[in-house]
């Protein structure tokens, strides 16, 4: 899989991209993820990317121009991509949408900073608008990079052990979270494993995590529901 992002920060990237799972994938072929500064494609002496809000208001937004060029060229260099915008109104990441978007053969993420995008980016490109949560962080880079690690991980062979995506919280037609797990030692600070985990028995075994992933996923829907 390709992933593009576009973003005024791109130094953000560095370390996220070379580490652990993403670093391993981007060297092993599985994932090619390239990142591109928006400001290559700002103009004048400059460089300007940001400019006041007509009408007034607080901060600044980012033009149109260097925003809309630089997804074009980006888009010109491979087949176009699914093109995601990472805003606080978009609409809201869950992982039904990282197995969506795991589905791409490229992804294009752009990063907004400042108070937002010049709407006319949006009417140009009609890119899909994606936001990680009722939040406002000071920019996309964060968002881009929770997506890139929730799709990576979804990536034929970036995990090494399909079984273990398939098992994550939230996989499955069910959707429920993962209940507990225990490793070594069999005791600890007086906390035992549960017996059923050492037993052997594996339909028994398999019983219990179905029922406990069921209970935990009850008590976390009554805790974002508030009763
Ligand atoms: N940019 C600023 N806040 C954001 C959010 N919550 N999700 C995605 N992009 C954002």
């Amino acid at each position: 899989m390709r992933i593009d992002i576009l973003t005024l920060f791109p130094e953000m990237f560095t370390s996220f991209l070379d580490g652990s799972l993403i670093g391993a994938a981007r060297a092993a072929g599985l994932l090619d993820v390239r990142v591109t500064n928006i400001r290559d494609f700002a103009t004048g002496v400059h460089r300007q990317v940001d400019d006041r809000p007509f009408g007034g208001g607080p901060g600044m937004l980012l033009m149109p121009g260097p925003v809309v060029e630089c997804v074009e060229a980006v888009q010109r260099q491979a087949d176009l991509g699914h093109l995601v915008m990472l805003t606080p109104g978009g609409r809201r990441l869950d992982q039904s949408i990282v197995e969506e978007l795991s589905r791409q053969d490229r992804l294009v993420l752009v990063c907004g900073r400042y108070e937002g995008f010049d709407e006319r980016v949006k009417a140009i490109l009609a890119p899909d608008e994606l936001s990680i949560g009722d939040y406002v962080l000071s920019g996309g880079e964060v968002a881009a990079m929770v997506i890139v690690d929730a799709v990576s991980r979804l990536v034929p062979g970036v995990l090494g052990d399909e079984e273990s995506a398939r098992q994550d919280s939230f996989s499955g037609a069910d959707r429920l979270v993962e209940g507990p797990q225990y490793t070594r030692p069999r005791q600890y600070r007086g906390l035992e494993v549960p017996e059923v985990l050492l037993s052997g028995d594996h339909r028994r075994i398999a019983a219990w995590r179905h029922e406990q992933a069921v209970d935990a996923t009850r008590r976390r829907t009554l805790q974002a529901t508030g009763s």
